[in-house]
């Protein structure tokens, strides 16, 4: 039995392709078929997969449908957070999909999900991406503060979703946890965050996230230890397509 992570799937077998990076760069070229040998090969049936989010181009249900099924169809129980791109998945109905997929596919959003004695936790989660202005020799110098304000409207809630999680495993005994997010914990000037801080307080061992993407993303945020907690960017394409293995 192992847990595995990876996000960024980014499947449009019925709805169009939105990206330029997806048609062009060759690590994304038929991924949904790497990915899925790689599966085959790497999880068995008595796994467990957690998908970080970005899961489909679809922009609603019936456009997600098939993606969704390739998921259902990779081994083992498969966990899935909300991504910036899945208009599938109304955050206030995650519920109702969490009744239509089981038990093949479990939706995280205001709730947990037992991973033996760890309590799989998480949240979209929010970075401020900008806009940054540049001095000449590409160093930030100052940045939107409209946007930077409107960023922190989103964090907010983002963090009362993610303490409804931990909150809701605490209450269940758990005191063991797997954090996701889909952004990245802290943006490009931060090392800390308050996202960062809730996986202290309530002493989660990792914290996993995706959404960046390209060799020029891969180094946003934080990876390996930090303050007691391991970081993991798991993004589809920073991972060749092979799952990550957290643990046993
Ligand atoms: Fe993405
Ligand atoms: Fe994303």
């Amino acid at each position: 039995m192992s847990l595995y992570a990876i996000g960024d799937l980014h499947l449009h077998f019925t709805s169009p392709l939105k990206a330029k990076a997806q048609m062009k760069e060759r690590v994304w070229k038929n991924h949904e078929e790497k990915f899925r040998k790689n599966c085959s090969s790497l999880l068995t049936e008595g796994d467990t997969l957690l998908l970080l989010g970005d899961h489909s181009w679809g922009r609603s249900l019936g456009e997600s449908e098939e993606d969704l099924r390739y998921i259902a169809a990779l081994p083992g129980r498969k966990i899935l957070l909300r991504g910036n791109h899945d208009m599938f998945w109304d955050a206030n109905k995650t519920a109702r999909l969490n009744e239509l997929y089981a038990p093949q596919l479990s939706f995280l959003q205001n709730n947990y999900f037992p991973y033996g004695d760890y309590a799989i936790v998480g949240t979209k989660g929010h970075t401020f991406e900008g806009p940054f202005y540049l001095d000449r020799n590409g160093r930030i110098i100052g940045w939107d503060e409209e946007a930077e304000a409107h960023s922190e409207k989103l964090i907010e809630r983002e963090l009362q979703r993610l303490r409804c999680s931990f909150e809701a495993a605490e209450k269940d005994g758990y005191r063991k946890f797997i954090m996701l997010l889909h952004y990245p914990p802290t943006n490009i000037l931060q090392r800390d965050s308050a996202f960062t801080r809730m996986a202290e307080e309530y002493g989660a061992e990792q914290v996993v996230y995706a959404h960046s993407h390209g060799e020029s993303r891969f180094h946003d945020s934080l990876e390996g230890e930090h303050n007691g907690i391991l970081y993991h960017l798991v993004s589809g394409d920073y991972r060749k397509w092979v799952p990550l293995k957290l643990m046993d």
